[in-house]
């Protein structure tokens, strides 16, 4: 690691990078190898070895009973659970999706893949999320279903969207895949709704390299995506392959049994970065909320009018650092160009926060010696913002 004593010593100015190797603001984790080895000689020792098998069943069961839900339905991604899921509830003959626009960034390809129009809404500024009001500001006829996504700190107001969508009788779908480990007041994050969905991809919470699931509390509709999954043989709709496989939910699995142990190393990641960060004018550390069980996972910053710098300026020196900062939902879904037809207008709040917020290095690769190198280096960066600014000025020029 290099210390920074002066502006030449910045990677963006030609100086050494801070790091040897890039530090990822991505989960990673990587559970105990022989863990993994375990759950895959259960498949491998079974007959049939393509598809889903004895893994992915124990996978469904484990994660059924961590969401506390009746139903665990597991699909090759979360991008595909999120489409049958749409296509599985949405009012029929409707047209729209009401859902956030600062979010993940193919949210909105999802909902083009059900044939369905996004219709994009606000955020609250308190909790970065779709909340009752913003959502209902956007409900018209048209609206086939609530698309409601929980933020990537804390969660959004469950039971405000649970009630707004009973009121209008719509279908409400979570997409909770930042908030596996999560609770809201009245019970754990998998059991709101109709459905929720969670991914399993390497960057997530639990890592099954790749994968999604579904977790609800209905009968019907959990059999209904389940057919959904693998559908199109007997019925006349398009037929699907989104089945998990077994490789897959072995690693899941070893990830399920190192989970405790993970929340427990994220919120040591997560308590650094707080007392390094507490007084660094300009910069706040987005807080996670002590009343619920949370994962610590990912970090989450906001640069205030007090820092010197633009969010993409703050980017780009910690990136040639080798600091794989990144903006935060950016560009918001509302101002990215589309093939496809979806319903955007002004969203002020969602706007300001695009240009604000970024993700800080975090997970399984991130030891307390880089948090204090990141925290110090961010500190050399707000004391010497203007002059950087000017050199940044005069190398273009
Ligand atoms: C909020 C959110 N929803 C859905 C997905 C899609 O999940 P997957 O990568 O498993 O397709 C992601 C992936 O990053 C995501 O961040």
């Amino acid at each position: 690691m290099t210390e920074k004593s002066a502006l030449s010593d910045l990677a963006v100015f030609g100086g050494a990078p801070l790091f040897d190797a890039p530090k990822s603001t991505s989960n990673l984790v990587r559970p105990e190898l022989d863990a993994f080895l375990g759950y895959s000689r259960q498949f491998f020792a079974a007959a049939g070895q393509g598809g889903s098998g004895p893994v992915v069943e124990a996978l469904e069961t484990r994660l059924a009973a961590l969401h506390e839900a009746r139903h665990c339905v597991s699909f090759c991604s979360g991008f595909w659970a999120l489409v049958l899921a749409i296509a599985t509830l949405a009012r029929p003959g409707r047209t729209q999706v009401v859902m956030p626009s600062l979010t993940y960034r193919r949210m909105a390809d999802v909902v083009a893949w059900t044939g369905l129009v996004p219709h994009f809404c606000d955020v609250d500024p308190a909790s970065l999320a779709i909340s009752a009001t913003s959502a209902a500001a956007k409900l018209n006829e048209q609206t086939a279903l609530i698309l409601a996504v929980h933020p990537i700190v804390n969660c959004c107001d469950v039971h405000g969207l649970e009630a707004l969508a009973r009121q209008h009788d719509l279908p409400l779908l979570f997409d909770s895949v930042e908030s596996v480990y999560e609770t809201v007041a009245g019970g754990k994050i998998g059991r709101f709704g109709d459905a929720e969905v969670f991914s399993l991809h390497a960057s997530k919470l639990l890592n099954g390299f790749e994968g999604g699931y579904i977790t609800t509390n209905n009968a019907a509709l959990a059999e209904a995506l389940r057919r959904g999954r693998e559908g199109g043989l007997a019925t006349p709709q398009p037929g699907l392959n989104a089945r998990l496989n077994e490789v897959h939910a072995a690693m899941a699995l070893a990830g399920l049994d190192d989970l405790q142990a993970q929340v427990l190393r994220n919120r040591e990641r997560y308590l650094a970065y707080r007392s390094l960060l507490a007084d660094m004018h300009g910069l706040r550390l987005l807080d996670f909320d002590p009343q619920q069980q949370t994962s610590f996972k990912t970090i989450v910053a906001e640069l205030t009018e007090a820092w010197p710098l633009t969010r993409d300026e703050t980017v780009r020196i910690l990136n040639a650092e080798r600091i794989l900062a990144r903006a935060y939902y950016a560009p918001p879904l509302h101002l990215k160009p589309m093939a496809y037809p979806a319903i955007s207008s002004p969203l002020p709040v969602t706007e300001f926060y695009a240009q604000r917020l970024l993700l800080l290095p975090c997970g399984h690769f991130i030891e307390q010696q880089d948090i204090a190198a990141v925290a110090g280096l961010l500190d050399f960066i707000r004391r010497h913002g203007a002059a950087i600014r000017r050199r940044c000025e005069e190398t273009a020029a």
